[in-house]
């Protein structure tokens, strides 16, 4: 891991490999290590990125301005998060366009990234996600839930959260990587999740955007996800001019950590494709 130091803050970084370069963008409340089946595989034929978002992991939290919509609550927006990742490109890069791998949360920044840094943007892959904006209800459990993590920690988000992010299977078949991701969460700063849940409350819908993307798409579902299902997956692909669009058989909404082996030849498939 490497220390790189933006405007206001210092994130953590994994960086190794050389070649194309992909940025692996991870979801919520998790970190870099929720790669772990794609780093070290990956980083053998590609420049394999992967930061601790602000907030998230090693990673620093944005400095409390009390600017946050509801307030004093700080936000982290999806743009802000999209920035800083362009930031970093700008850092690493050298000026060559990534390919732009988001899972879910990631993809919510992979949106941004698109519309605001789109000339950094070599390729993007889209990983259990949703274009969609939040109904008000669950915007309003999410500032709740960001309520409650301020006040008490993160013990009842880690204990909850991991039922919904598994297929059944990867509960029986995979328990580690399912124990590892509940630690990932206790050890999350409370701030920084809260800071991310406000802000995906607050993000946009972003399915007028889909026909207006130019590079070329790879869209990913694990089958069993149930937060960002196949059918609505598939409705993302085919607004996307030439997208291509994948089940993971066997798969929850973290398939990448789950099915790594058909996740990596999917994505190395695609990536050596862009020549
Ligand atoms: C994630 O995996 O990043 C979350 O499920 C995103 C969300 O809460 O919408």
């Amino acid at each position: 891991m490497k220390t790189i130091q933006l405007p206001d803050i210092r994130l953590q970084v994994y960086d190794e490999g050389s070649g194309t370069p992909i940025l692996f963008v991870h979801g919520f409340p998790l970190s870099h290590a929720m790669w772990r089946g794609q780093l070290a595989p990956l980083a053998k034929r590609f420049r394999v990125i992967a930061p601790d978002l602000r907030g998230f992991g090693a990673s620093e939290m944005t400095p409390d301005t009390g600017s946050g919509s509801e307030g004093t609550a700080a936000e982290t927006t999806m743009r802000q998060l999209a920035d800083d990742c362009a930031a970093l490109v700008d850092q690493l890069c050298d000026g060559r366009p990534v390919v732009l791998c988001g899972l879910s949360m990631g993809g919510y920044v992979a949106w941004q990234f698109a519309k605001h840094h789109g000339s950094k943007l070599r390729a993007l892959v889209l990983c259990d996600t949703k274009a969609a904006a939040d109904t008000p209800e669950a915007a309003e459990t999410r500032r709740k839930m960001a309520e409650h993590v301020t006040k008490h920690g993160t013990g009842a988000v880690a204990e909850a959260m991991p039922a919904k992010l598994f297929a059944a299977a990867t509960h029986t078949e995979q328990p580690a990587i399912v124990a590892e991701i509940r630690r990932t969460i206790e050890t999350t700063s409370p701030a920084g999740l809260s800071a991310a849940q406000r802000g995906m409350a607050a993000r946009d819908d972003v399915r007028g955007d889909l026909a207006g993307i130019r590079v070329p798409t790879l869209v990913i579902v694990g089958r069993h996800d149930a937060i960002s299902p196949p059918e609505e997956m598939q409705a993302i692909a085919e607004a996307i001019p030439g997208a291509e669009f994948h089940v993971i058989e066997g798969a929850g909404h973290m398939s990448p950590l789950e099915s790594p082996d058909e996740f990596n030849r999917l994505l190395t498939a695609f990536v050596e494709r862009l020549g």
